[in-house]
């Protein structure tokens, strides 16, 4: 099974997420902009102080000389918070003033009329170096290298500063919305807290439709459904109850009889006299058994269709001969003739085997109880899209202002002869459903008699 995901974490995290990369790019571009700016400044002071250092450049005859007295050196040199080096040299002389630890550039990776960036090493220190070429003399024949380095202690600290100029007020900008989306989230998702609690509340016979105030629109759809489920809840319990009364009463009318004639056998001082009171004993004992079967198989029925039950391929054919042959002996016991008329090939439905056995005992009950005596009883099968299932008697019929109500449970039309307790239909409409089967009450061959005709979906 899945985790269940709190709503809150997921709204947050998509909220927040997005929102925190968007900061990080955001403050990891300006950090580059700001940064590559500031450079820019550092380096144009670096070059100002190299172009500074050629005007010392002399040329004597064909020597160089570079002439800065100590005091402007230590001038040049003066920074509060770097550290500051220089090297004149040139490719005849070589060496010529300045710290002679500074890195040189590839003199041919230079253009002569550009300054040339680069990062060196001094002492152990990192240093920014900036070299220019300058020609002391008319006839170029020999350039001096001028470079000028410094420490980056500056540049570091502008970077800092920076980062923090830029990444704190983010930072502070993703806790406050942070913050906000937190505490929205929260008043949004309090009215499902209100309804869980009100829900939680509720006495198990509470089934009033739950209120529609202060619900906000997206949660209704959710208190709709529960109050249409609620609705069924109460109708299906409403049934329930008029079952379990109608079933009390009902088995009240035997056993009261069984009472009164057991009463009556005990009173009986030979067998002989006791014959008829036990009779009727046997007869009501039998209407008990058989209203008893008849209440287990329509709670059977009801739960199997409240469990989704899984419908198995069965051919319609074998299940009716089998039933059929059932009630055979019964069929003469009034001297009436049993026929299934089906073609040879199975016919197939989705289908539950137990409950259209009893579907069709329940038919095959009625048909024999209400047909004529003597007569005939004819089950068909036609085969095609909707299979069907009909069983035709010859007996009084059923009027058309009946042909509902014997679908109710415990309803007998009046007069009804046996001792059915009016349970039959009920079931057999019940079992019809469940297979999503249609039933039509009609009449049977030249309008006398009784058909019932069964309609299945594709098997
Ligand atoms: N084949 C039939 N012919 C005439 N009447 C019938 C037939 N089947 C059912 N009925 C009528 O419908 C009523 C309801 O049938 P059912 O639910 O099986 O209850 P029960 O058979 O216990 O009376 C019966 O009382 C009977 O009057
Ligand atoms: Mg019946």
């Amino acid at each position: 099974m899945r985790e269940p995901q709190s709503l809150r974490a997921q709204l947050l995290s998509r909220l927040t997420l997005p929102l925190l990369i968007v900061v990080i790019l955001d403050a990891s571009v300006s950090y580059f902009v700001a940064l590559h700016y500031a450079d820019q400044a550092y380096d144009s002071w670096l070059l100002d102080s190299a172009k500074s250092l050629t005007q010392e450049v002399k040329a004597h005859k064909d020597k160089v000389t570079f002439e800065l007295p100590p005091i402007a050196v230590e001038v040049f040199r003066w920074d509060a918070m770097d550290k500051t080096f220089f090297k004149v040299e040139s490719e005849a002389a070589g060496f010529i003033a300045g710290d002679k630890g500074l890195p040189s550039p590839v003199l041919a990776t230079m253009a002569s009329d550009e300054p040339f960036f680069s990062d060196g090493e001094i002492l152990g220190q990192k240093v920014r170096i900036v070299s220019v070429l300058t020609a002391p003399t008319t006839d170029d024949s020999d350039d001096v290298l001028i470079s000028v380095a410094e420490t980056l202690n500056k540049r570091r600290g502008m970077m800092n500063e920076i980062l923090l100029a830029v990444v704190l007020p983010q930072l502070l900008l993703v806790l406050i919305t942070g913050f906000h989306i937190w505490t929205g989230i929260n008043r949004g998702l309090s009215p499902l807290n209100d309804l869980a609690k009100l829900i939680a509340q509720r006495s198990a016979r509470d089934l009033n439709p739950i209120s529609d105030a202060g619900v906000p629109l997206e949660v209704r759809s959710l208190t709709h459904t529960i109050n249409a489920l609620l609705d069924r809840l109460g109708a299906n319990l409403k049934t329930q109850q008029r079952f379990i009364e109608n079933a009390a009463h009902q088995l009240r009318t035997p056993l009261a009889g069984l009472k009164v004639q057991a009463e009556r056998a005990l009173m009986a001082d030979n067998l002989e006299s006791m014959r008829p009171a036990l009779a009727h004993i046997k007869n009501s004992a039998d209407r008990v058994a058989h209203l008893s079967t008849q209440l287990l198989v329509l709670a059977r029925s009801e739960s199997v269709s409240q469990t989704a039950h899984e419908l198995k391929s069965l051919d319609l054919i074998t299940l009716s001969r089998a039933c059929c042959m059932d009630w055979v002996p019964k069929a003469l016991e009034r001297n009436i003739e049993l026929g299934l008329d089906a073609p040879t090939t199975p016919v197939g439905i989705a289908g539950d085997e137990t409950l259209l056995r009893e579907l069709l005992s329940n038919l095959l009950d009625n048909a024999i109880a209400y047909g004529n005596p003597d007569g005939h009883i004819s089950v068909q099968i036609e085969p095609g899209l909707e299979p069907r299932l009909i069983v035709e008697d010859d007996g009084s019929g059923i009027q058309a202002n009946e042909a509902d109500r014997i679908f109710e449970r415990f309803y007998r039309i009046p007069g009804s002869r046996g001792e059915g307790c009016g349970l039959g239909l009920a079931i057999v409409k019940e079992i019809a459903d469940l297979h999503s089967a249609r039933i039509e009450v009609g009449s049977g061959p030249r309008g006398r008699g009784t058909r019932i005709e069964i309609s299945f979906g594709v098997g």
